[in-house]
């Protein structure tokens, strides 16, 4: 592969706060869960901290709190490698994310507090850091002005734009249209109003489908990348180390193809471990992995 990419994540910053349980409890219920823990997360952070982990140089642009949490993440990113000095503390809660595990599967509520300061405003102000980039990636986490700036400022650059649009919602066709990579997981793309937005959209669609796989459309033809087989411990953070393989494999000049496998790769050692960034793998370990095991 070629040389390792400059990446601006402008993203969320969430503390994670993980409760392991045997069962969901029906609402009104109490139930007594097996494990709890605070893990560094949000989709942002994740992507720019994967990222980090396979070499990229990467800029995080978003905002923490003004208290502990604000004060650990930020910690938390310089200790990763990642250039922080546009990542802002603001008179808010830092992001927090209620995350309950059950059968390797999870579910997630995001409060966005601080996540919420990163306007369009906001991000103007980081147009340097954006347009000096290779690639741009974003996610949902933020509010959609920020989102629409940030790529408006990448397009106007020629930065290559990524868009994770998790959580899912209303996006218009000239943003679609802007971004070069659109990754949503099966839920997110039942929601893309597709027949809307067909020409926005075509060709630039890569469908996250879990032990699926992933799949990219040419030339009307869905064609599949399948995941690489691996005992799974926890799923969170799966789509982010996806992103980020996806992205950092594209800016040294692989394939789409190559760069999807690339991420499959990513995505399946995240699983091996508790916690979204945990089980994040370096460089090293992909190549290690790739090269020692099979496909489905
Ligand atoms: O994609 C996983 C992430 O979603 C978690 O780290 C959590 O913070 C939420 O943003």
């Amino acid at each position: 592969m070629g040389q390792a990419p400059k990446i601006t994540v402008v993203g969320s910053i969430n503390m994670d706060l993980v409760t392991i349980t045997d069962q969901l409890p029906k609402m009104g219920e109490t139930i007594l869960g097996q494990q709890f823990q605070m893990n560094p997360g949000g989709k942002g952070a994740n992507q720019a901290v994967a990222s980090a982990r396979l070499g990229a140089a990467v800029q995080m642009v978003g905002c923490v709190g003004e208290d502990l949490f604000g004060e650990e993440l930020l910690q938390h990113l310089q200790n990763e490698g990642i250039d922080v000095s546009n990542v802002e503390r603001v008179p808010d809660q830092t992001g927090t994310a209620s995350i309950v595990v059950s059968n390797k599967d999870n579910n997630i509520i995001v409060v966005p507090g601080a996540n919420n300061y990163v306007t369009a405003s906001f991000v103007e102000a980081k147009r340097e850091t954006i347009a000096n980039s290779d690639i741009l990636i974003l996610q949902l986490e933020i509010p959609l002005e920020g989102v629409q700036k940030a790529v408006e400022i990448a397009k106007e650059n020629d930065v290559t734009v990524i868009l994770n649009p998790a959580p899912i919602c209303e996006l218009s066709a000239d943003l679609l249209e802007k971004v070069d990579y659109l990754t949503p997981n099966e839920h997110e793309f039942q929601h893309l109003n597709i027949e809307g937005n067909r020409a926005a959209l075509i060709g630039k669609v890569i469908l996250t489908k879990g032990s699926e796989g992933v799949s990219y459309f040419q030339e009307g033809k869905e064609i599949n990348i399948p995941a690489y087989q691996i005992d799974v411990v926890d799923t969170t953070g799966a789509g982010d180390s996806f992103n980020a393989g996806f992205a950092v494999a594209l800016g040294k000049g692989l394939t789409v193809e190559a760069a999807c496998q690339y991420g499959n790769a990513v995505a399946a050692l995240s699983t091996t471990k508790l916690g979204a960034q945990t089980g994040m793998p370096t460089k090293g370990e992909v190549s290690a992995f790739i090269n020692h095991t099979n496909v489905k």
